[in-house]
């Protein structure tokens, strides 16, 4: 779909794109393209310079069609940031206006422009599969001429950055009576054989047999058995890996401590911490980072039936702590306990968790910043600065030890899983922190960032896919 070029202002173009500032001086040969007059057209406001305006005219002279003008403001504006937003909306345009040839004159814009576009290519043309009877007919994909310098690395790393988003948003979407714990795994299984992963599919007997009674309790009330989903990819040898943790409860009721109908409905999302570990894999797969990386996903729905488990229960996680289950809605908790408790067994450098953990999160930070807990500043201050390149935005909450004793106060059992409504994002990381230990570690609450009301620049509103980005550019700059 790529083809590397060089930019010829007489060349021949169906459509081409390029970036133009308000202060840009414009090039002679460009100018052709106008009869000389682009100055003027910028003057009387028919084509604008201003911040991310995408205009689209046919040309006056030479073999070049037309022109997708991209407005790059003062240049300034031209962060990384920005121009990821700007090609979201020419690559919208692409899809909606049905060009089939289309080259980008990478040298108006900033240097790192490709990788940035194929990014942003991927993501802002996904759209969500849907199970209509009719099909939407699907379009031949457009030849995309990348004009000016560009490398097969960075071409691969954007494309394997936003097909990675894109198998988190679609696994997210889909609804629990089809992905449930045993597909999930056929499609992580599917995902490991693709790329020559190593996995391996814990079933409920191996999970009873290591002792994980906080995941089961979850799964207790489910005709569906649990599965712990594990991939293994390998880029540095026998250095110690790092752990990614998923929560992947395919279907939350609430169980007995059920949720009210208006807050069912959305509930097959709560595998969005899976569905972001999936995605990085995906991406990991292509980019090929010198990293050791191990997935863990704890998969389950969390039902209601004779057999499901109940608040006052008192239930042992696979490390032998005991639980005092206040409430079985604060489950993601639960199924996380083991799958870091069975991560831990890879003694990793480090281990991050994501999770659709509470409603919490929401409430403190809204829909827009992933709520963080850590143990080590140096490990978040990675993230942080992957975050900024990616522009998913990430908070640390406090992490404090009022916190952890109220985890801890039970007068039956170790821990609790629920000690009440105030800071309830902080209790959801800090229960997860008691099964962490001493290995440096990230919590991140997605609840509030894995699905948009609206569509952005970037894609459809929805499943967002996000962290597959951030922790896909926080393993690739690593530093060892
Ligand atoms: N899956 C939910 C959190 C959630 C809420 C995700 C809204 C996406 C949107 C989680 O399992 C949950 O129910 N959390 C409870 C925790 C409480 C019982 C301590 C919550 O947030 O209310
Ligand atoms: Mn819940
Ligand atoms: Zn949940």
């Amino acid at each position: 779909m790529y083809q590397i070029e060089q930019l010829d202002w007489t060349g021949s173009y169906d459509t081409l794109v390029v970036g133009i500032g308000a202060a840009d001086s414009i090039d002679s040969g460009f100018d052709a393209l106008y009869g000389g007059r682009v100055k003027s057209l910028i003057q009387s406001g028919d084509v604008s310079t201003k911040t991310g305006e995408v205009t689209v005219l046919p040309t006056f002279e030479g073999e070049t069609k037309r022109v997708c003008f991209v407005g790059l403001g003062q240049r300034n504006d031209l962060t990384t940031e920005n121009m990821r937003n700007w090609f979201g909306k020419v690559a919208k345009q692409i899809k909606q206006r049905g060009w089939k040839d289309v080259a980008i004159a990478l040298d108006t814009f900033t240097e790192g422009a490709a990788r940035v576009f194929t990014e942003a290519y991927e993501m802002a043309t996904y759209e969500h599969p849907t199970y209509k009877s009719t099909p939407k007919e699907t379009t031949e994909a457009p030849s995309i001429r990348l004009l000016g310098e560009v490398t097969e690395a960075d071409l691969t790393a954007g494309m394997a950055y936003g097909k990675g988003v894109n198998v988190a948003r679609t696994l997210t979407m889909m609804p629990a009576n089809i992905l449930t714990a045993e597909t999930l795994a056929d499609y992580a299984v599917e995902l490991a054989e693709r790329h020559g992963f190593e996995y391996r599919i814990l079933e409920k007997e191996e999970m009873e047999g290591l002792g994980m009674g906080a995941l089961l309790a979850v799964n207790q009330g489910s005709t569906i058995p649990p599965k712990l989903i594990v991939l293994e990819y390998h880029g540095a040898g026998d250095e110690a890996p790092v752990a990614v943790v998923g929560k992947g409860v395919t279907f939350d009721t609430g169980g007995y401590s059920i949720k009210p109908k208006d807050g069912i409905v959305g509930m097959k999302g709560d595998m969005g911490g899976a569905a972001t570990v999936l995605g990085l894999f995906e991406t990991l797969g292509a980019t090929k980072p010198a990293q050791n990386v191990i997935g863990v996903i704890g998969a389950t729905d969390n039902m209601i039936s004779g057999d499901a488990f109940k608040p006052d229960d008192v239930i042992t996680a696979m490390n032998g702590k005991t639980i005092e289950v206040l409430n079985t809605d604060a489950e993601g908790r639960l199924v996380l306990a083991d799958a870091v408790t069975f991560a831990k067994t890879y003694e990793p450098k480090a281990i991050i968790d994501v999770a659709t953990l509470t409603g919490g999160v929401l409430v403190a930070l809204g829909t827009d910043v992933t709520g963080c807990l850590t143990n080590d500043e140096t490990l978040y201050h990675a993230l942080e600065s992957a975050s900024r390149e990616t522009n998913e935005l990430v908070w640390q909450m406090p992490y404090f030890d009022v916190f952890i004793n109220k985890v801890r106060k039970s007068e039956v059992a170790d821990l609790n899983n629920s000690p009440g409504r105030f800071g309830h994002m902080i209790f959801g990381g800090a229960f997860v922190g008691e099964f962490v230990g001493d290995t440096p570690w990230l919590h991140l609450d997605i609840a509030g960032t894995s699905e948009r009301a609206a569509a952005s620049d970037l894609g459809p509103k929805g499943p967002t896919g996000v962290m597959v980005r951030t922790l896909a550019r926080m393993i690739e700059t690593w530093e060892r």
